[in-house]
């Protein structure tokens, strides 16, 4: 694990924390108080934040496959990881794929300390932990050499973390560091939260997120999403809602729409 060496994080249970308020809406058990009632203050503008977090996870776990199975890439560098839940990308990268290697990115002291969760993989694969800001590419890009080939494929995932990279031009210049360093035949995977569906009681959800200080955010459109893929070929059905990115088949129909968009890109 890089930076083993980072001081014992000083974690407020009493200050709403994204991690912590995203593992309550996916039902996990590391949450507070505190990360409740942001939680549950945002759902009540939002009612179906939930199915939107949960929708950014099944693409999560439909992408890892397509880009595991049908691409057949056996690098994972997931940027922004989150604390650890079902379906982690080394799981569902490594059940088709024992060899996979995949090395997670975070900046947040809490989820450095439930990293070990995410380093338990196969024997014939590995997984490691990188305590970093996505904002220095490089310092991620250096540390991540110890585990990856940056000469061969390799699927950047970028799921919930661009909207914590406010500005815009920042933000592309990570995604665009990001691609110069891996190799045709690499893939690029985003999800954001939009205010495409229920703009206003998006853009409400973000206010209250940022005033009670859990991590600046901001939504972005399906058309400045798509703007993150330019020069990669940006596969079916493009930029959607999570819950309409390749779906499985269902006997109640086709989904509804989620305010968390995403994408798949591969770099010709
Ligand atoms: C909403 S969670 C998303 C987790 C997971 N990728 C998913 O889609 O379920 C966002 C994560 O990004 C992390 N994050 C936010 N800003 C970051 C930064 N600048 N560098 C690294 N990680 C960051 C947060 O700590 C948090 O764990």
């Amino acid at each position: 694990m890089a930076e083993q060496h980072a001081p014992p994080p000083k974690l407020d249970p009493n200050i709403p924390h994204t991690a912590r308020v995203w593992n309550y809406w996916l039902g996990g058990k590391d949450n507070y108080a505190a990360d409740r009632a942001v939680g549950d203050q945002i759902r009540q503008v939002i009612p179906d934040i939930v199915d939107s977090a949960r929708a950014d996870r099944l693409f999560l776990g439909r992408a890892v496959r397509y880009l595991a199975g049908e691409a057949g890439i056996r690098q994972f560098l997931d940027l922004g990881t989150g604390l650890p839940t079902a379906d982690n990308t080394h799981e569902v990268a490594q059940a088709i794929a024992p060899e996979s290697r995949i090395v997670y990115v975070d900046n947040d002291p809490l989820v450095l300390t439930h990293a070990r969760a995410l380093l338990v993989g196969s024997p014939e694969g590995r997984t490691d932990y990188i305590h970093a800001d996505v904002r220095e590419p490089e310092a991620v890009i250096e540390a991540a050499k110890a585990t990856l080939d940056f000469s061969r494929p390799v699927a950047i995932m970028m799921l919930g973390i661009l909207n914590f990279v406010t500005d815009d031009d920042q933000a592309d210049a990570v995604v665009r560091r990001f691609l110069d360093a891996v190799p045709s035949g690499s893939h690029l995977a985003i999800a954001h939260p939009t205010a495409e569906v229920n703009g206003d009681a998006a853009r409400e959800a973000v206010r209250i997120g940022n005033e009670a200080g859990v991590a600046q955010m901001c939504l972005r459109d399906r058309e400045r999403l798509t703007r993150f893929f330019d020069g990669l070929e940006l596969l079916p059905p493009g930029v959607v809602s999570c819950s309409l990115w390749r779906p499985s088949e269902s006997p109640f129909g086709v989904p509804d729409e989620v305010y968390q968009f995403c994408g798949v890109g591969r770099k010709v």
